[in-house]
């Protein structure tokens, strides 16, 4: 990919850095639920601190409806922030612009950090205003970013912004894009593709082009039905899209054309209904009861994946195997996850996983340090993986290509 600039190659001392952060965390009754976006985020604001710079983080929260919306105020994750960077007070600016936060961007000094209100509260953002780019261009002479997750948005603290002051990755930014690189642009081959999830309606485009990617493509979670069905197997009352047959099977010719080897699940564990500890059973993928649905991969596709996964020097995974929220129904994906782990920790195999239900699945299976990379990304990932280019990255590129 064509380069963009990093903290190293920026002089930001004594300078105000406009840092564009992901803070849009889970937040249940004013407490982070999930905190690991603003400890991923925390050693680029430390960089920056320690290189004397002013930091001034910015940050979407939610989706206001372009107004300010006071139950998605960013001011509850100035405590949170502090702590993730050793407790340092962090002055908040209850506006993104104007008044409120030029006076408090300008009280800031070198090694100092504020947090300005969230951006979505200005409708402009959204819509890539240049005015409104221009009015946050004013408050700083830096631009970082560090917002892999959102950069799929083209938005204004994403796109016009770079293009308006010098702009740079920061280390999240840079170790996001270093870990996906390594899995999809050039791997250690074979590369196998775990792609679960409901859907295969809404991973088309993925599956497209991650089969003209990678060797192996295995494949479990309800979206899995859809293909077993399209090649005259009975789902029985399986969750699946009877629509999408025809488009299900092209793409299966399509893997063949491209030597891309597709695993599909050998058996099930099937219940008569989605449950939390309904009788749930093991059968053979041609043995599904009518009245049954699948919930789970079975023990014979858990090994079929182990052995394909044994193979493999790269993993990229998308999406959980079976119902995992709802036990006894986590089990395949709880058995993958730790069999990734173990060739991960043994240096067997280079492992990334993204998405919000997956990373959710690894942190249930207890496994989500073990792999090689977990993005914080979900939207932007599965764009990425679709093989898109994200706004937020094309906007470093070209302003790193526009200045040399
Ligand atoms: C995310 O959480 O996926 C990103 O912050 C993007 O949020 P959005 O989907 O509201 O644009
Ligand atoms: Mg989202």
């Amino acid at each position: 990919m064509a380069q963009f600039r990093t903290l190293d190659d920026i002089d930001v001392s004594g300078k105000t850095v406009l840092l564009r952060a992901d803070l849009n965390v889970p937040v249940k009754d004013d407490k982070v639920t999930d905190t690991t976006r603003i400890e991923r985020l925390a050693p680029t604001i430390e960089a920056l601190i320690a290189k004397g710079a002013k930091v001034v983080v910015m940050s979407h929260f939610g989706r206001p409806k372009g107004g300010p919306d006071p139950s998605l105020s960013l001011r509850p994750l100035v405590a949170p922030l502090e702590k993730a960077i050793g407790g340092r007070h962090i002055a908040f600016a209850p506006d993104c612009i104007g008044e409120e936060a030029r006076r408090v961007v300008a009280a800031l000094r070198p090694g100092e950090v504020a947090l300005l209100e969230n951006l979505r509260f200005h409708k402009e953002e959204e819509a890539n205003s240049p005015d409104f780019a221009a009015a946050l261009a004013e408050l700083g002479d830096v631009y970082v970013d560090d917002a892999f997750s959102a950069a799929h948005r083209a938005h204004a603290s994403i796109d016009r912004l770079a293009r308006l002051l010098p702009a740079a990755a920061g280390k999240l930014m840079q170790a996001e894009l270093d870990a996906l690189t390594a899995a999809l642009d050039h791997p250690s081959r074979p590369v196998l593709a775990l792609i679960g999830g409901a859907k295969v309606s809404t991973k088309l485009d993925l599956l497209r082009f991650i089969i003209g990617k990678v060797d192996i493509l295995a494949i479990g979670g309800a979206m899995a039905n859809t293909l077993l069905l399209a090649q005259g197997k009975q789902v029985g009352r399986s969750l699946c899209e009877r629509d999408m047959a025809e488009t299900a099977r092209q793409l299966l010719t399509l893997a063949e054309e491209r030597k891309c080897r597709v695993v599909l699940p050998e058996d099930a564990v099937v219940a008569s209904e989605l449950a939390a500890g309904v009788a749930a059973r093991e059968v053979a993928i041609d043995a599904v009861p009518q009245d049954a649905m699948i919930l789970d991969i079975g023990p014979r596709t858990v090994a079929q994946i182990s052995t394909a996964l044994d193979a493999a020097r790269t993993l990229v995974w998308n999406g959980p195997l079976g119902a995992f929220e709802t036990p006894p129904f986590d089990r395949g994906t709880t058995a993958i996850a730790e069999h990734v782990a173990r060739l991960t920790r043994a240096g067997k195999l280079l492992s990334v996983a993204g998405g919000g239900d997956t990373v959710a699945a690894l942190a249930a299976a207890g496994t989500a340090d073990e792999l090689s990379y977990v993005s914080t990304a979900g939207g932007a990932f599965l764009e990425w993986l679709e093989g898109r280019e994200l706004p937020g990255v094309a906007a470093l590129q070209d302003a790193a290509g526009g200045a040399e």
